[in-house]
């Protein structure tokens, strides 16, 4: 029998216990296919007392987690914490320092440190996978890295938050506003009591960053990422959009502008109308998914639960017989020291068709200064509505769709009525995702 893949686990919440049960169903499945047991031997949480529904009974037991990175008995740390800093990165330092392979779904510390983290598993030839840190239990970074590998990629893009698409797409199904859809999200275990991160865009920033670095073979930067959360985003607007063959949906998206000398890097998360026939709008509740185009295979696309115990551990232990394989690879899809420092992309540039959706007085002239603003900005309207009294006091709702034109009018249009006494409330924009 082959020594087994002896791993250290710190975190023990709902993906560290997920592990755990995974290993203990699928034992004889994993080894056969990782060629040697997987093994964990020592755990840590805060709390030793707390019963977790798993019999910790056959691990030792290590109070300080940090100790785990030094122990003699342990081939690979597993960090199931979470944190973009504090306890989980100085364990993935500690870790790699000490020569110990190093596995995460932590996203938020991949997004922020996972070069560094990326240049310390090269100096010490040691493997850092983080499968899981994106889209729960969707194998796409091993899809990209690997399935998608002889691609030159041109646009990943995809609904990256299952808190937002289950609001989004209940607020669809129900015609309830947003507040109202965040409760039931909450009471339904798929928002967090403090949701911040999830409906401002952070999460889904979090995780296109990582997926851009994988795709264009980019230096992680998520400094560079632009975020809108779907706080915004009233039940008349989804009515407007359906009325005009839309869905929205919270989308992060990368692409390369290749426009001037040298390419620029466009992240962004921003809710946008979906068309009804794209595979992206038939995409509802807390799943996610992620659409990644390459120049010879085509479309690609990858959908399924982007968090839960299960899915999630699914994609740790893929990466953990991936290491027991003496599979590596590099974790951003080619080696760190070659990965490109794009600069960020004026978004200015963006060819496309938005809507965007007032909210006015309800006086003479309001659509006649609306409308020249965007004649003086350049901006064509494709369609227009004006929707009767919305709320109490007089307020209107106008809607419109542009033509495709780049975004720099549209902001230049928006610039043009900014302050104007006409309007209640800041326009909100939301590009139309192009097929
Ligand atoms: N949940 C998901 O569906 C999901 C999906 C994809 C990725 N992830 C990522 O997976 C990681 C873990 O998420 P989770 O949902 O399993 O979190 P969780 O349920 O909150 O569990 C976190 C675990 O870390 C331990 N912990 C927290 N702070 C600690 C500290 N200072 N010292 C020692 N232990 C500490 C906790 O100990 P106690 O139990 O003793 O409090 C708990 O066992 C996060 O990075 C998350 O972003 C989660």
């Amino acid at each position: 029998m082959a020594e087994p893949l002896r791993i250290a686990l710190a975190g023990l919440g709902t993906v560290g216990t997920g592990v755990i049960e995974l290993l203990a169903a699928n034992r004889s499945t994993i080894e056969r296919r990782a060629g040697r047991p997987l093994e964990i031997v020592a755990v840590n949480a805060r709390d030793r007392a707390r019963n977790r529904g798993v019999d910790l009974s056959p691990y030792a037991w290590v109070d300080d987690m940090q100790a785990m990175a030094q122990r003699g008995d342990v081939d690979v740390v597993l960090e199931l914490v979470g944190g973009s800093d504090g306890p989980a990165l100085t364990l993935a330092r500690a870790a790699l320092d000490a020569g110990k392979a190093f596995v995460t779904a932590n996203k938020a510390m991949i997004a922020h440190h996972g070069l560094a983290l990326a240049e310390q598993a090269a100096l010490r030839g040691v493997p850092l996978k983080f499968e899981a840190a994106v889209a729960g239990g969707i194998p796409v970074v091993k899809g990209l890295r690997e399935g998608a590998a002889a691609n030159r990629i041109e646009r990943i893009y995809g609904i990256l938050n299952g808190t937002c698409n289950y609001i989004l797409s209940e607020m669809e199904h129900t015609g309830a506003d947003f507040g109202e859809m965040l409760k039931a999200a909450q009471e339904k275990g798929y928002a967090e009591a403090d949701p911040t991160f999830d409906i401002e865009g952070v999460d889904a920033a979090h995780k296109l960053a990582i997926l851009a670095a994988i795709g264009f073979g980019a230096r992680v930067d998520f400094a560079n990422v632009e975020a809108t959360g779907i706080g915004e985003v009233r039940a008349a607007d989804i009515t407007q959009a359906g009325a005009l063959g839309y869905v929205i949906r919270l989308v992060g998206i990368a692409s390369l502008d290749e426009s001037a000398d040298e390419a620029r890097l466009l992240q962004r998360v921003r809710p946008c109308l979906v068309a009804r026939g794209h595979p992206l709008a038939a995409v509802t509740g807390p799943t996610n998914a992620v659409v990644a185009e390459g120049n010879f295979s085509g479309q690609l696309l990858f959908q399924g639960a982007g968090a839960g115990a299960g899915p999630t551990a699914s994609a740790v232990v893929a990466d953990l017989i991936d290491i027991a394989r003496g599979d590596s690879g590099a974790p951003f899809s080619v080696p760190v020291e070659q990965l490109e420092q794009f600069s960020p992309a004026d978004p200015g540039n963006r060819m496309g068709r938005d809507y965007i959706r007032f909210t006015v007085n309800d006086r003479p002239g309001v659509l006649a200064e609306i409308t020249a603003a965007m004649r003086d900005a350049e901006v064509s309207i494709e369609s227009l509505i004006q929707r009767g009294r919305d709320h109490a006091g007089g307020e209107v709702l106008v809607a419109m769709v542009t033509h495709e034109g780049p975004e720099r009018c549209v902001t230049k249009a928006l610039d043009l009525l900014n302050g104007s006494p006409s309007l209640t409330a800041a326009p909100l924009v939301m590009p139309i995702l192009a097929d």
